[in-house]
């Protein structure tokens, strides 16, 4: 049987430093710890929404996230300038090794989806912009259940709409609470871990390989 293999989207094919460039025109040397802010942030926002069950779509979330950003690093930016890094954060490019790498990967049998915190409109954009829509039997976006990862809700999904049952899934993410999530759903999961300074959560719950980034997944990949 097929596996399906489903890629996170945002830190695994979509590098969301690609803000950076757009932060630095703005704030000039803070553009990185405001960066990081600004991504940690708005992961705390999706993970607190699913807790609370007071759920409202990822871009919220971003923009949110970016308001909190600006008061914690006082930073004063127009509407217009918030406008441009919201912009920005609609056209982040695409990790280098994704298009050969989804390429490699699609000459396979397996079926492989984007699936992500994301909207479908959001990530279809950006994947379309990177070139690699293609590659994707579809996007399955977590707005769909009205939760966000890691909600058991959210994976279960996932199989529903391919028909595929936890033992022949698979997540490629370069976020640990996303690999832990899928795991405790019983899938499969593949880490990427593109820093050299990244950290897996020591929760006991182990990704079933670690790549420091796409080009390696094929090879680890069960056929
Ligand atoms: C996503 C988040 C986790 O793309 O970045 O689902």
């Amino acid at each position: 049987m097929k596996l399906a293999i489903a890629f996170d989207v945002y830190g695994t094919l979509i590098d969301t430093n690609g803000v950076l460039e757009t932060l630095e025109a703005l704030i000039g040397d803070r553009a990185e710890a405001f960066s990081r802010t600004w991504r940690d942030k708005q992961l705390e926002y999706s993970f607190r929404r699913g807790l609370m069950q007071r759920y409202l779509p990822f871009p919220v979330c971003t923009r949110q996230a970016l308001e909190y950003c600006c008061a914690v690093h006082r930073v004063a930016l127009t509407d217009g300038q918030k406008q441009r890094l919201m912009g920005a954060y609609g056209e982040l490019p695409a990790f280098a090794d994704v298009s050969a790498a989804l390429a490699q990967l699609k000459a396979s049998r397996h079926r492989l989806f984007a699936f992500s915190n994301g909207t479908r409109e959001a990530v279809g954009a950006l994947l379309a912009r990177a070139g690699i829509a293609g590659a994707f039997e579809g996007v399955v976006s977590c707005d769909d259940v009205g939760s966000f990862k890691p909600d058991p809700a959210v994976y279960a999904h996932l199989l529903e709409v391919s028909g595929v049952t936890a033992d022949r899934a698979w997540l490629i993410s370069g976020n640990p609470f996303d690999v832990i999530g899928a795991r405790s759903a019983g899938w499969h999961a593949a880490w990427v871990r593109r820093s050299d300074d990244a950290v897996f959560d020591p929760w006991g719950i182990e990704p079933d390989c670690t790549i420091a980034g796409l080009a390696e997944l094929s090879a680890v990949m069960p056929d």
